[in-house]
């Protein structure tokens, strides 16, 4: 079943006077409990496409519903985790994983208990009174996954979130990120420039034109999990993706 739904859907930014379109005519079903990754060109609209489906920017046409109902700004069955750490630095980590239910106003205890139990998934739970300064960027990440995982949402939005990380901690992040997407059974939609990333984690991978960005191609990654990063067939679809983008790149 289609969990998000994206119709005819167009974006036009004004920069300098100027129209510019950044999306145009993406379609695309996302099912319940996919793991979807988006990859494409620097500028193409990755961004701005989970902008629009976290409800924080509008279409300029088109449509973007989840389970059925039009999406129209942010909810809580959406978690955002976007690639720069954007803890509030003046909270512990417990308060930044427990912002989210404070704002729906589940009692105290209550958001403690509850951010326990997803900093616990995370591997964190020693860290709970610390602050985000006294984290290092893999572990900020784990928290900025809890934080929108205590909100139970239906979709994750991912955009490069292990981007930042060095290569060791990108890997055992990715893993970590599978266990708990089996777990707690989310549909992720993930954007990512790493063909690697996109390859050990997808079941689909979306891969984009150059701006204005129109999906180009599909990918199905029928293959088991836990993924041999170099197995024969890893490296086939890696060889596909590596071609769609190269074109892109000299057309663009
Ligand atoms: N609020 C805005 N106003 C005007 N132009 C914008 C706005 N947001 C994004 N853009 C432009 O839209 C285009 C797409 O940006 P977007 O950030 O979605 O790309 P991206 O695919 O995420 O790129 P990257 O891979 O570098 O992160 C860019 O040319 C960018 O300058
Ligand atoms: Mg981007």
């Amino acid at each position: 079943m289609a969990l998000l739904e994206i119709k005819g859907l167009n974006k036009l930014f004004w920069a300098d006077g100027k129209e510019m379109e950044v999306l145009r005519e993406i379609n695309l079903s996302i099912r319940e409990n996919e793991f979807i990754c988006f990859i494409g060109p620097s500028g193409c609209g990755k961004t701005t496409l989970l902008r629009i489906i976290a409800g924080l920017e509008e279409p300029t046409s088109g449509t973007v519903s989840l389970a059925g109902d039009l999406i129209t700004g942010p909810g809580p069955e959406r978690g955002m985790v976007f690639q720069e750490y954007s803890l509030f630095p003046w909270r512990t980590v417990l308060d930044n994983i427990a912002f989210g239910l404070e704002l729906k106003g589940v009692p105290a205890d209550e958001r403690r208990t509850q951010s326990r139990q997803y900093l616990k998934m995370v591997g964190l739970e020693r860290f709970e009174a610390r602050y985000p300064h006294e984290l290092s960027g893999g572990m900020k990440q784990r928290v900025a996954i809890a934080r929108a995982l205590v909100n139970d949402p239906k979709a994750l939005l991912m955009d490069e979130p292990f981007g930042a990380l060095d290569a060791q901690t990108r890997n055992l992040m990715q893993s970590e990120l599978l266990r708990i997407w089996e777990e707690e059974k989310k549909t992720v939609v993930f954007v990512t420039h790493s063909v690697d990333e996109a390859i050990f984690l997808a079941d689909r991978i979306v891969i984009m034109s150059a701006r204005p960005g129109r999906v180009k191609d599909v990918i199905e990654i029928p293959l088991p999990r836990p993924r041999n990063r170099t197995s024969s067939e890893v490296n086939k679809i890696r060889d596909r993706i590596l071609c769609d983008l190269r074109s892109e790149i000299v057309t663009s």
